[in-house]
């Protein structure tokens, strides 16, 4: 059984330096992709899911689906994590469902897009991290709200995302109070906002430092070196991906995503976790339309579905080569949720102590 917390992974992570891609997944087909692409690079892998896509599959579904995915690829340890929980509730059932982590996103209401108060979004995400520690489950939280520096606002996903105009203030990520939030709320891991958004349109032109400010990752890093940051929005919305879209019908503005060299920066800064969703359905929905306008018969879902998937490998595999993850699922050995939850209840938390003692285990 290769299910593993966050925190395990994210400290493996830091102690050799790499990052690992954050899949958002709704279905079997994205699962089978992001774990197939896994395997094929010998990556551990952090497959996320929505209060959206929990709503689209089904708990009980998605709850089966990590345990098919788990036996399917025994020696890929997966990190199982809700993405953008809203409220203590929403987190414990997902623990309940099978999730080694969960995200406790305060820098929202629970209404996902009221910005809230930075009292409220330490009180919530304090009570979760108590809660979801007790049964050794990691918690990320986020600080600063995720929306575009050039307008201004964010991008709703599903419903998710900030309503109305944010100042510069809320849009980056304080450091001070970066070190307050952790030290508070006992997160082991801290998304924070520096410009990008969800979605396909993150940029109107290739991002500089006005736009998307690295120096804040950069900045927070140094006053928080052991805690492990967390990139959101963070697809690179390829130029080839655009194209094909367009050329088989889709009508997509030109847009600019995060490039990958910025979140190679990031990852030598701190950044242990990279969310992507984007390009994996701009990578799926390319292959759809070009299968079906060339062959305007098809309606066997296979025949696309699994073209669809292939290019969602290639995109997944591409970004675990590209952040350091590639190579690293072997040296990986699986410490259980028990052990996680005493290591929590004596306070117990430094990365690297842990990491050499989980390979002399
Ligand atoms: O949080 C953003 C992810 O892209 C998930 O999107 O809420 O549409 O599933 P979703
Ligand atoms: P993208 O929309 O850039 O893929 O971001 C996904 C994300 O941050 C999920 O939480
Ligand atoms: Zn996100």
């Amino acid at each position: 059984m290769a299910r593993i917390t966050l925190r395990q992974l994210l400290d493996h992570a830091a102690e050799r330096g790499y990052g690992v891609p954050a899949f958002n997944i709704n279905n079997m087909e994205q699962g089978l992709a992001a774990m197939a692409a896994a395997e094929a690079v010998d990556a551990p892998a952090i497959i996320q899911a929505s209060r959206g896509a929990r709503q689209y599959a089904n708990d009980i579904m998605l709850a089966k689906m990590i345990d098919a995915l788990v036996e399917i690829y025994p020696h890929i340890p997966v990190c199982m994590h809700l993405d953008h929980g809203n409220g203590a509730t929403t987190c414990l059932t997902a623990i309940q469902s099978g999730f080694t982590s969960v995200m406790m996103d305060g820098s929202l209401k629970s209404d996902g897009k009221t910005p809230a108060s930075y009292d409220y979004n330490v009180d919530v995400t304090r009570q979760v991290a108590e809660m979801a520690h007790l049964g050794g489950v990691s918690v990320e939280g986020e600080l600063g709200v995720l929306g575009s520096l050039e307008h201004g606002t964010g991008e709703q996903e599903d419903g998710h995302g900030a309503e109305g105009v944010l100042s510069h203030d809320q849009l980056l990520t304080d450091p001070d109070q970066a070190v307050d939030f952790v030290a508070k709320t006992k997160v082991d891991a801290l998304a924070i906002a520096m410009g990008t958004s969800h979605g396909a349109y993150k940029f109107s032109r290739k991002p500089d430092g006005n736009i998307l400010a690295m120096g804040v990752i950069e900045e927070i890093h140094q006053r928080l070196p052991n805690t492990h940051l967390v990139m959101h929005g963070s697809s690179s919305v390829p130029q080839d991906l655009q194209d094909i879209i367009n050329r088989y019908g889709g009508k997509m503005p030109q847009t600019w995503g995060v490039p990958v060299e910025e979140i190679q920066r990031g990852i030598r800064h701190g950044v242990r976790k990279i969310n992507i969703d984007t390009d994996n359905r701009m990578a799926m929905t390319g292959e759809i339309r070009r299968i079906l306008t060339d062959n305007p018969g098809e309606f066997d879902p296979r025949k696309y579905l699994k073209p669809a998937m292939e290019a969602m490998v290639k995109l997944c595999r591409a970004r675990f080569e590209e952040f350091g993850a590639a190579g690293q699922a072997s040296k990986i050995k699986v410490v259980p949720l028990a052990t996680m939850a005493q290591r929590y209840a004596r306070g117990d938390l430094d990365p690297k102590f842990h990491t050499q003692r989980d390979a002399a285990e």
